[in-house]
C-alpha cells in the first residue's frame, strides 16, 4: 500500500515520452517493439527519467500513428505480444520506474468492429455507440481541428447511409458518450490496462466528449462529470495510478479538469509552451510569468505537466492571431514547417541547435512549476525531417550509435519505419547515445546532470510556490521557488545579447547563495540590490539558504 505521500509521486517526477516504434528494433523488422524498449530500459533509466509515457501501441491500421485503435484490447502485433508488454512493465518496475500509457476515448478507427457493426445496420446494437445524423450541419459550433485534412467534422457513410462525427480524422469517428455501454466500456478499457500493471494514462483529447447543441463542443459539464466518474474509479480501485489530461484550452479552461481534486491528477501546460517560445524570440519576460500567473493556483495535489516539444506539431490553437503569426514568422519560415495551426519541428531544429539555448529551456522546463515532460531524442538533440508527411517527421528512429540505421535496427534501412535523420548539421553519426555519452561536455551528459540536480531539489522545484521577482531588465526572468524551508532563486537571461539586473531582495538581506549545480557559494544577499551579469541566454540557480545555516 502507498503512503498518502507516495501517492503523490507524479509532482516530483521526471516524464519520458516514448513511441514504442521509435525506441528501439530487437527483431530487425525494422520497426520498434516492446523488447527493445525493455532492452533500452537501463538508458532511460540512466538520464533518470522516473515514469514513461507511452504512445498507443494497441492494434491500429495506424492512419494517425496508433491514435486510430481498431481494438483496445490486443497490441499492435509488430510492436509485440501483451507478454511483451507485461514483461516490459516488470522490467519498469523492477527499476523505479513507472508507466503510464496514452488512452484515446474521444473516437476509434473505422476499422474498430463496433464501428464496422455500427454502420451495418440503424438496427445495430453498437449504431449508437457513435455520432450519426441526416444532415451535416448538427453541432456546426465545435472547430475543425485538423484543418489541413478535412472541411467538415462531419463524414458521409456509404454504408451506414449516414454522416458520422468525427473531431479529427474522418478515418476515426467519435464514440457517443451519451451512451452508457460506451461510458463503462471505456471503464472495462482502463481495468483491463491497470491490471496490467500501468500505473495511469495519458488521456488523449479528452475536451471534446460530449457534444451539444449551441456549443461548441468542448469542455461541457457531461465530459467533466464523466471523468469524476473514471478517477473516483481510480481512488477506489487503483489507488497511486495517475490520470494526465491532454486538453489543449485556455488557463480557465486548462485549470478545470483539475476539479476539486476529483477529475486529473495532471495537465499538460499548453498555455505555457508556446509562451516560452514567444518570450524567447522577444526578449521578454511577460509572456511566461503572466501565463504562470495565470495558470495558477491550482489545487494542492495536482499539477502541470510542462513541455517544450511532443509528437505533435507545436500546436499554436490557444494563442492570439498575433502571437500565432510570431511564431510562424521566428521558427516556421518554410511553409512545410507548419501543419494545421501549429509548426512541425523538433526542439532543437526549432532553436537552430544552439546549445545556449536548449540548455536555457531545459532548465527553465524543469524549474517553473510542474513535473517536466520530455520528448525522446530531445537530449540528444535530435534533428527532424520536413519532408515526412503529417507529423511523421518528429517520429524518427532514435539515435543509439554512429552503427547503420543509427543503432535502432539491423533492419535493411530501406526497411525501416522511417528513414532516420542525415542532416548533416543532425546526422546521427554525431547526435547518438552512444557518442554523446562519450563526450562529458555533450549536451546530454548536461541533460543528465541537470536531471540529477534536479532531483536533489525535487520537492522545492516539483511542490514549491513560485514568485517572480520584478526588475526594469524585461529579458530577465527571476523568480523564488519556495517549499517549507527549501528555497530556490531562479534568473534567466532570454536575450541574445549578455545583460545584468538588480533584483531586490530586502526581505532576505544575510542570506547566503549557494550555485546549484557546482555547489559555488556566491558573495550573501546584502542591503543592496543583488546584482547579476549574465551572458546571452544563460541562467542561475541559487539555493537560498537562511543566515543561521551553514554559515
Ligand atoms: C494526439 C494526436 C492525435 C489526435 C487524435 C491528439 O491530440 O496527440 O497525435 O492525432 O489526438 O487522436
Amino acid at each position: 500500500m502507498m503512503t498518502d505521500d507516495e501517492k503523490l509521486w507524479y509532482r516530483d517526477a521526471t516524464f519520458y515520452e516514448v513511441p514504442v516504434r521509435s525506441f528501439y528494433d530487437s527483431n530487425g523488422d525494422g520497426i520498434g517493439d516492446f523488447r527493445g524498449l525493455t532492452m533500452k530500459l537501463d538508458y532511460i533509466k540512466s538520464i533518470g527519467m522516473d515514469c514513461i509515457w507511452l504512445l498507443p501501441f494497441y492494434k491500429s491500421p495506424l492512419r494517425d500513428d496508433g491514435y486510430d485503435i481498431s481494438d483496445y484490447y490486443s497490441i499492435l502485433p509488430e510492436y509485440g505480444t501483451t507478454e511483451d508488454f507485461e514483461k516490459f512493465v516488470e522490467e519498469a518496475h523492477s527499476r523505479g520506474i513507472k508507466v503510464i500509457a496514452d488512452l484515446v476515448l474521444n473516437h476509434t478507427s473505422d476499422q474498430h468492429q463496433w464501428f464496422k457493426e455500427a454502420r451495418s445496420s440503424r438496427d445495430s446494437k453498437w449504431r449508437d455507440w457513435y455520432v450519426w445524423s441526416d444532415t451535416p450541419d448538427k453541432f456546426n459550433g465545435a472547430r475543425i481541428i485538423f484543418v489541413d485534412s478535412e472541411i467538415s467534422n462531419w463524414t458521409w457513410d456509404h454504408v451506414a447511409g449516414q454522416y458520422f462525427f468525427h473531431r479529427f480524422y474522418s478515418h476515426q469517428p467519435d464514440l457517443n458518450y451519451d451512451n452508457k455501454e460506451v461510458r463503462e466500456g471505456m471503464k472495462d478499457v482502463i481495468r483491463f490496462w491497470l491490471d496490467k500493471g500501468l500505473d495511469g494514462f495519458r488521456c488523449d483529447a479528452v475536451p471534446y466528449l460530449f457534444k451539444r447543441e449551441g456549443t461548441d463542443c468542448e469542455n461541457l459539464p457531461e465530459t467533466h462529470a464523466y471523468f469524476k466518474e473514471i478517477r473516483a474509479m481510480i481512488e477506489k480501485e487503483y489507488p497511486g495510478c495517475i490520470l494526465l489530461a491532454e486538453a489543449n484550452q485556455w488557463p480557465n479552461n486548462a485549470k478545470e479538469y483539475f476539479g476539486n481534486q476529483d477529475e486529473f491528477h495532471m495537465n499538460f501546460n499548453f498555455p505555457l509552451m508556446p509562451r516560452i517560445f514567444i518570450s524567447l524570440s522577444k526578449e521578454d519576460s511577460f509572456p511566461i510569468e503572466n501565463i504562470i500567473n495565470e495558470t495558477l493556483p491550482i489545487p494542492e495535489k495536482c499539477d502541470w505537466g510542462v513541455f517544450l516539444r511532443n509528437h505533435d506539431e507545436l500546436t499554436l490553437e490557444m494563442v492570439t492571431d498575433e502571437e500565432r503569426d510570431l511564431m510562424f514568422r521566428e521558427y516556421a519560415k518554410v511553409p512545410k514547417m507548419r501543419l494545421n495551426l501549429g509548426i512541425r519541428r523538433r526542439l532543437a531544429p526549432l532553436v537552430d541547435n544552439d546549445r545556449s539555448i536548449l540548455e536555457l529551456l531545459h532548465a527553465l522546463i524543469m524549474s517553473v512549476p510542474g513535473s517536466p515532460i520530455f520528448y525522446y531524442g530531445d537530449e540528444i538533440n535530435m534533428g527532424d525531417n520536413i519532408y515526412l508527411g503529417d507529423r511523421n517527421g518528429v517520429r524518427t528512429p532514435m539515435q543509439w550509435s554512429f552503427d547503420r540505421n543509427a543503432g535502432f535496427s539491423h533492419a535493411d534501412s530501406e526497411q525501416l519505419y522511417s528513414p532516420v535523420i542525415t542532416n548533416p548539421n543532425y546526422h546521427y553519426e554525431s547526435n547518438n547515445v552512444e557518442s554523446m555519452s562519450r563526450l562529458s561536455t555533450s549536451f546530454l551528459n548536461w541533460f543528465r546532470r541537470m536531471i540529477i540536480v534536479r532531483k536533489q531539489n525535487s520537492r522545492v522545484l516539483g511542490r514549491g510556490t513560485i514568485r517572480f521577482i520584478g526588475s526594469d531588465q524585461k529579458q530577465i526572468l527571476a523568480f523564488i521557488r519556495e517549499y517549507g524551508k527549501e528555497k530556490m532563486l531562479c534568473v534567466y537571461n532570454l536575450s541574445r545579447s549578455p545583460s545584468y539586473v538588480e533584483l531586490h531582495l530586502p526581505e532576505f538581506n544575510g542570506w547566503h547563495l549557494r550555485e546549484a549545480i557546482s555547489s559555488v557559494r556566491f558573495p550573501d544577499i546584502g542591503e543592496l540590490p543583488y546584482f547579476f551579469t549574465l551572458p546571452r541566454h544563460s541562467y542561475f540557480w541559487l539555493i537560498m539558504e537562511a543566515p543561521d545555516e551553514n554559515s
